[in-house]
């Protein structure tokens, strides 16, 4: 364990020891400020798969939930992906099991399955092509498909189909526990409280609550439409990490904070000490078994591919 150093320290001593092992530092939105910070890349699930495919650094830290470090274990096989808090998952990701996919995909033969990045190595294998927040509609539409089996995000499989009527969409029943709480009478009050101000929504809220939002958006997204919009004011309907980059992202804009309970306890178990510990002894390594890896890498390239 490092000694405790004050976070300017910390910062400076990631970045030194970063350099030393030739490590990319990559941190996901809701990651904690300090955290997101020190980092050489802060993005959306998509922005950073691409950046995991994309590297020349020989180690990745990843600082973000464990389907994300593992996509970049599947997009980078050579290279050495560390997570510095490997107990970092996400719930929704568990709620489909690559046993339970391989049977629904054996009800619905000939059926594609689009499966969110929110999922396992083994999930992953088991699908055609995967997507993320920010390219869902996108991907959904690629396929020229009538009918798509999507998981594990009913939530995101609603938001789709509302966009692609012509598409039917048959969704897993998994949802983030984080964005699936959000109530309608929240949003209520807060466009009650904030009248001029423009709510953003991430898709994995519940459809009654996305219907009520100006935009619908990923995270990275959202960070770009809040600098160009001409609002000056935003409900923001996702996790509270978000708020630290759009301060950031446009600077003098107001940004209100849903409620404080739109916290995902897993994006904030990665601390500035865990990150560092992870530079100085190499720990933890992500691996995912090379056949899952190799069956899983196909799903995600032609994702990344889409452009
Ligand atoms: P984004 O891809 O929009 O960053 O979302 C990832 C995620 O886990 C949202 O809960
Ligand atoms: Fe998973 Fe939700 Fe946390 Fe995103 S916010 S990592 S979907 S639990």
């Amino acid at each position: 364990m490092s000694p405790v150093l004050d976070p300017v320290a910390a910062a400076e001593e990631i970045r030194e020891r970063a350099e030393e092992r030739d490590a990319v530092i990559l941190a996901h939105n809701y990651q904690r400020p300090e955290v997101q910070d020190v980092a050489d890349f802060v993005g959306d699930s998509l922005g950073l798969s691409r950046q995991a495919a994309a590297t020349d650094a020989s180690v990745i830290v990843f600082a973000g939930v464990h389907f994300m470090a593992e996509t970049a274990k599947i997009l980078s096989p050579h290279k050495t992906v560390l997570m510095p808090e490997p107990g970092a998952g996400c719930p929704m990701a568990d709620m489909l099991t690559g046993a339970q996919l391989a049977e629904w995909r054996a009800e619905h033969p000939g059926v594609p399955v689009v499966t969110y990045v929110n999922s396992s190595a083994e999930v992953k294998a088991l699908s055609d092509i995967c997507c993320t927040s920010a390219n869902a509609v996108e991907v959904v539409r690629s396929l020229d498909a009538p009918r798509v089996l999507f998981g594990p995000d009913r939530n995101l499989a609603a938001w789709v189909g509302a966009q692609l009527p012509e598409v039917e969409i048959v969704a897993w029943e998994g949802w983030c526990p984080t964005h699936d709480d959000v109530t309608v009478a929240q949003v209520l009050d807060a466009m009650e409280a904030h009248p001029t101000a423009e709510v953003l929504a991430h898709p994995e809220c519940r459809p009654e609550v996305t219907a009520l939002a100006d935009a619908v958006l990923s995270t990275s997204q959202m960070l770009r439409h809040a600098a160009s919009s001409t609002a000056e004011e935003f409900v923001v309907v996702t996790e509270e990490g978000l708020l630290h980059a759009l301060a950031k992202a446009a600077p003098g804009k107001r940004f209100v904070n849903l409620t404080p309970r739109m916290l995902c306890p897993n994006m904030k178990v990665t601390t500035l000490p865990k990150v560092l510990d992870s530079l100085v002894d190499m720990h933890t390594e992500v691996e995912v078994d090379p056949a899952t890896a190799e069956a899983a890498r196909g799903a995600v390239e032609r994702m990344v591919a889409l452009g």
